[in-house]
């Protein structure tokens, strides 16, 4: 019997994005596999059933039809729906496999519950990054949109324009962008203000990253700070500490003072983000400044962030958005879709599931099997609780 695939609605609050589009279905049938969609899963994104069904899948009508498949892939799965992901616990049955974003670091309490349930649970958010699992990299794929996002929204609050203009009326210049973090996000987000026309410049604790800031036309800021620790293994950012940030801060309030937007994305995996941007600094900027604060959802890099509002203090406002890549669901999905895609398909063989358990892909992402959370880094954070 072919082995189902089942693609549910979203349930988190506001999410617009769907796991598998209409497109990567008849990569999976051809695989042996059989796709069934939530009545309504892709309708957000920008694709109505009648595609899924054209592609090959089946639509369903009920949530509990949907999980009576056989692998469930969703978006935010477990911890990275704190809001309603545990509603789907009492659908879930022993040897059924969830793949999704879990945040099963942040949230391992959750991810016990899924555990107890019997399922076998993957999180996307802890595939290593390594050259192989670049085609399945949602966290590259989701904060390449973010990026994208960010710099949209902060010219749509900018009292100014972004390009500079020669017009009969006097020349316009050019908005001046600052990027704190240059990792995907900050890429696509120097990029994307560029193609705007923005004079853009850049700041990252990892100092390869200067490179990378250079070739897409913006200038790196040199802080004078000694950053040659500052890179961890898999090109993550390793935590600093508080005297360094404490530098930093006076750094980033001399730049922001002479930018109109600065977009704020530094993150240390599975810790807080750094707080760079005191509301000092906010004070600092000019009335009309836009800051936009992708780190947000890990706790901000600027003091004044509230998440998910927008704020305004001594005449800057400043946006803290924690689920940008909804805000363009279409791509966001096409992308996670084809990261989720390649990922499952590395986990078939003949139609049917069989993981290797000695991949180290399957390894660093498997958190829940047999009734138990299996991910040491996950088990370690409940371990004595
Ligand atoms: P991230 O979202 O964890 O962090 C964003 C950026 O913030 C990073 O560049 C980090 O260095 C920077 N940051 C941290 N603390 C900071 C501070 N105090 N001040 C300024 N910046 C600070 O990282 P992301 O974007 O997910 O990836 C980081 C790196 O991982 C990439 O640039 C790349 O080298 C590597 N990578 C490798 C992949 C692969 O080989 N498959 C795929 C994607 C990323």
């Amino acid at each position: 019997m072919a082995m189902i695939v089942g693609i549910p609605k979203e349930t988190f609050p506001g999410e617009r994005r769907v796991a598998i589009v209409p497109a990567s279905v008849p990569a999976l049938t051809k695989a042996g596999l059989e796709v069934v969609v939530q009545a309504g899963a892709g309708e957000a994104a920008g694709f109505p059933d009648s595609q899924y069904t054209q592609r090959g899948a089946r639509v369903v009508g009920s949530r509990q039809e949907l999980f009576a498949a056989d692998v469930v892939l969703q978006v935010r799965a477990a911890g990275a729906n704190r809001a309603c992901g545990q509603d789907d616990l009492p659908l879930l049955r022993p040897g059924q496999v969830l793949i999704g974003m879990c945040q099963p670091l942040a949230e391992p309490k959750i991810i016990r519950e899924f555990a107890q349930r019997g399922a076998t649970v993957f999180a996307l958010e802890l595939l290593p990054r390594i050259t192989r699992a670049q085609s399945m990299d949602v966290l590259s794929s989701m904060a390449t949109v973010a990026g994208y996002r960010a710099v949209i929204l902060a010219a749509a609050h900018l009292p100014k324009m972004f390009p500079m203009l020669m017009t009969a009326a006097g020349t316009i210049s050019a908005a001046k962008v600052f990027v704190i973090g240059a990792g995907v996000a900050g890429l696509q987000a120097i990029a994307t203000a560029k193609r705007l026309g923005a004079v853009v410049s850049a700041y990252d604790v990892r100092p390869v990253v200067k490179e990378q800031v250079h070739s897409l036309g913006a200038k790196f800021v040199e802080m004078g700070l000694e950053t040659a620790q500052a890179e961890a293994a898999g090109g993550y950012a390793r935590a600093m500490d508080e005297e360094f940030y404490r530098k930093q801060r006076q750094l980033m309030a001399q730049v922001a003072a002479e930018n109109d937007v600065v977009i704020c994305t530094a993150a240390v995996p599975g810790k807080r983000a750094p707080l760079l941007l005191s509301a000092e600094a906010v004070r600092g900027m000019a009335p009309g400044s836009v800051i936009v604060d992708l780190a947000a959802e890990s706790g901000g890099n600027c003091e004044l962030s509230k998440a998910d509002q927008t704020v305004l203090d001594s005449g800057v406002t400043i946006i803290a958005p924690t689920n940008p890549a909804s805000e363009a669901p279409f791509h966001a999905s096409q992308m996670y879709s084809r990261n989720v895609t390649t990922f499952l398909l590395s986990l078939v063989r003949n139609g049917q599931f069989s993981p290797d358990m000695e991949d180290e892909i399957v390894r660093e992402t498997l958190v829940a099997r047999d009734g138990q959370v299996v991910h040491p880094r996950v088990r370690e954070l409940f371990d004595g609780s």
